[in-house]
């Protein structure tokens, strides 16, 4: 057998779609658009690439985007004071500080001081809180919840399945177990986590009809450790060297595509799977919070 291939490029260039005509819609019966405003420090060259993506899609679906580059020994607290301007900002309703940051910046300083409102990546504690909750209209980490809404797309609704998460991070798979918990579309799956102290992870990636695999490190799922049919998602994206190529390099996954593909039932890419996801969910999430914030202004004023 050969495996579906979930194509999220396929997917996200429907959800983009889909975006653009509400953006237009807003745009001429109200006269205002969503604005994104992303803020990089530093020049970590993957960084810059995502960054770089996250704008072009957000001006090609016709949401207003704003790019801030800063050095990467800014200080913490002009970092701070820049996101505080964002958060003042009227014609900005999502902000997104790319991460990791460098060491000197306090992670979670920069994060807590977003308004919860313009946090299109749903990292600030108040929105995990939210999330972990069971709240349906918060808005939710990217990554995990472009996963969600490519099975649910491709036939794959995880209510009633169990899914296994391989990952434990902050962005992907606590957030990821978070929304598959959740009642309602695109949750009510039974969820396991594991992670790198796991022991014998084949026999817990043996169980899953659905399996998510985000730990960053290439070939950590094989043939073996997949029941046939499962749906895989690889959201890894490795550099390996490759001298064939013309950058030295190609971009793998965490999953051993070729081997897991004989066995799966359907799978992802690496390009062409998770990330494109990723992007469309946060033009999502910013029409999403630009809606929720003007419905707040309209009504304080009214
Ligand atoms: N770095 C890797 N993934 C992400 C993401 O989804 N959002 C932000 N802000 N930084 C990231």
């Amino acid at each position: 057998m050969s495996a579906e291939i979930l194509s999220g490029t396929e997917t996200a260039g429907a959800l983009r779609k889909e975006l653009a005509a509400r953006v237009e819609a807003i745009r001429s019966s109200q006269g205002w658009v969503p604005g994104l405003a992303t803020v990089l420090v530093g020049d970590d060259p993957a960084s810059r690439a995502y960054v770089g993506m996250k704008n072009r899609a957000a001006g090609e679906v016709g949401i207003h985007s704003r790019q801030i580059d800063l050095p990467a020994d800014v200080p913490e607290a002009e970092l701070l004071g820049l996101v505080e301007g964002l958060n003042a900002d009227p014609e900005i309703h999502g902000i997104l500080v790319q991460l990791p940051l460098p060491g000197h910046i306090r992670e979670s300083r920069i994060l807590e001081a977003i308004r919860p409102e313009k946090d299109v990546d749903g990292f600030h504690p108040v929105n995990v809180g939210r999330l972990s909750s069971g709240d349906r209209d918060v808005l939710a980490p990217c990554t995990p919840a472009g996963i969600v809404e490519l099975l649910l797309r491709n036939g794959h609704d995880p209510s009633g399945r169990h899914v296994v998460v391989v990952g434990r991070s902050n962005i992907v798979g606590k957030p990821m177990a978070s929304l598959l918990l959740r009642k309602g579309r695109g949750g009510d799956a039974t969820v396991t986590v594991a992670h790198s102290r796991t022991p014998d992870l084949g026999a817990v990636t043996r169980l899953a009809d659905i399996l998510i695999v985000a730990v960053g490190w290439p070939g950590t799922v094989t043939g073996e450790m997949v029941r046939p049919g499962a749906v895989v998602v690889d959201v890894g994206v490795n550099r390996v060297d490759d001298a064939s190529t013309e950058k030295g390099y190609r971009l793998v996954g965490d999953v051993d595509f070729e081997g897991v593909r004989a066995v799966a039932g359907a799978i992802t890419p690496v390009p062409g799977g998770v990330g494109p996801m990723t992007i469309a969910t946060l033009l999502s999430n910013t029409l999403q919070a630009a809606m929720a914030l003007r419905a707040m202004d309209e009504g304080m004023q009214g």
